[in-house]
């Protein structure tokens, strides 16, 4: 690795544009890691860039749309740097990149560079092939081998802040009928807990107090433990709840089926497991989740979160939601709204079914007409958002302790987290960053919560 790349001189500037989810906002983040060490800064702007990377999502509609209107925007940028005699080499990452690597390359000539998730470790030598003498004109690279990334990765350059997400688990194997991740991320993968537990502690030394354990179906973790045998999700918690000046741990995204009851009472066990669970269950029927390929029934679901309520009672619960998936009559719409009366979220998303091409729903007859999802969407959307702000209007007058992890936008406030993963703005010193302190909540909204320092209110009336 060239040692003396770092110097104010030969600073080159690195634009990363991210879309989707949190695996690759970290993703991006271990980019700018592994360029980093050859002279690449991360710049916030994309003009005069020396190098463009434009990390993309395939999961869910006009994901391709989207990524050729961005590379058209961005063409303009490298035209006018060239024009002044300059380079800027243009990449495509991501799901977007590995389902459509060669029809990026055909349609936008002027991208030099085409990588998947699991490949982009290798940055360096394709760098080294697309600039060198002998330089390869244009690189595809999609490969679905994950098993040398993360051990070829760089350290993790800990500028996360006090909440960090640490990926511990990629891929999937569940293969559900609508969706594209088993092709693009690839089959399970899971870090080992020697990785893991030294990521985490980096990330600690640098100020980190939360963690989030990342991963497209995180609760199948099975990484090699210490002992050279497998180590399953609530063992690695239990691993990382041992370290002295981490204070919360999170993960996400869970699958029902994988949902053991070791896991369960994790969240009774282990204080530091925070009482949220972001649970998908995609459809309340039957028959669609059948057709879904979900490998689960609604009854499963329920006796899951059944347990989970025992296991914590106050434990809030997030999902994931598809209406209009093909097949989907006014009655399994109907028990989806009805599951999500029974389980009340205290947050969660709902999308309108986008066939991704090269999955099996995809070809499934009986869509939904799009003026139907819409009603649906609106009609599920609505249901979510009244319990949602239920549940932020039950914790007015309590007490929580609130995790400060930054500045308020406006003035005096900070900004910080509830167990409970709610955003809460709360007047306080800069000092209690990274700190948690004690917040009675006195107001609630679709979105956020507010309170005073528990401490304050003490004051206020003894005065
Ligand atoms: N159409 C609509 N929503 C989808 N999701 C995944 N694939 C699709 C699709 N083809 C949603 C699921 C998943 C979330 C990340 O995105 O609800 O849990
Ligand atoms: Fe996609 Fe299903 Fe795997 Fe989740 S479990 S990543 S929805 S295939």
């Amino acid at each position: 690795m060239p040692k003396d790349a770092n110097t104010a001189a030969d600073k080159k500037k690195l634009f990363i544009k991210t879309w989707g989810c949190q695996m690759n906002v970290y993703d991006s983040r271990r980019m700018a890691d592994i360029l980093r060490p050859f002279g690449y800064a991360v710049s916030e702007e994309p003009e005069d860039a020396d190098m463009m990377i434009l990390n993309t999502c395939h999961i869910r509609e006009k994901a391709t749309d989207k990524v050729f209107s961005e590379l058209g925007r961005m063409r303009r940028l490298k035209d006018k740097k060239e024009a002044e005699g300059g380079t800027m080499i243009m990449a495509v990452a991501g799901c977007v990149a590995q389902a459509e690597g060669e029809y990026i390359m055909e349609r936008a000539p002027y991208v030099d560079l085409v990588f998947g998730p699991q490949t982009y470790h290798e940055l360096p030598e394709m760098l080294a092939k697309l600039t060198g003498a002998y330089g390869t004109e244009r690189i595809v690279s999609t490969e679905l081998d994950t098993e040398n990334k993360f051990d070829s990765l760089p350290e993790e350059s800990n500028d996360q802040g006090v909440t960090a997400f640490l990926s511990v688990q990629e891929g999937c194997d569940k293969f559900c009928t609508f969706c594209v991740v088993p092709y693009t991320r690839g089959g399970e993968y899971s870090r080992t807990v020697q990785q893991i537990v030294d990521e985490a502690k980096a990330l600690i030394d640098s100020g980190a107090r939360e963690i989030t354990l990342l991963g497209q179906n995180v609760n199948a973790f099975h990484g090699e433990g210490y002992d050279g045998k497998s180590w399953n999700l609530p063992k690695i918690i239990e691993e990382l709840a041992k370290l002295n000046d981490l204070d919360r741990i999170r993960y996400t995204t869970s699958h029902p089926r994988d949902m053991e009851m070791s896991l369960i009472e994790a969240h009774r066990d282990i204080d530091k497991l925070m009482p949220y669970l972001h649970l998908p269950v995609q459809s309340g029927s039957n028959k669609i989740l059948k057709a879904m390929n979900r490998k689960h029934e609604r009854d499963m679901y329920f006796k899951i979160i059944e347990d989970l309520r025992k296991a914590r009672p106050d434990i809030a619960l997030s999902g994931d939601f598809i209406v209009g998936f093909p097949g989907e009559s006014d009655q399994d719409f109907e028990d989806t709204m009805d599951l999500v009366r029974q389980v009340k979220y205290a947050s969660a998303y709902s999308f309108k079914y986008s066939p991704r091409p090269g999955t099996p729903a995809a070809n499934m007859a009986n869509l939904v007409r799009e003026d139907v999802k819409t009603e649906r969407l609106a009609a599920l959307q609505g249901l979510i958002n009244e319990h949602q702000l239920e549940f932020n209007k039950n914790c007015i007058g309590k007490t929580l302790p609130v995790l400060f992890d930054r500045t308020d936008k406006k003035g005096d406030k900070l900004h910080g987290r509830t167990p409970y993963n709610q955003a809460i703005h709360v007047t306080a010193s800069e000092r209690l960053m990274g700190h948690s302190a004690n917040v009675v909540i006195d107001g609630a909204f679709a979105n956020s919560l507010t309170g005073d320092l528990e401490l304050q209110e003490s004051i206020l009336k003894s005065a």
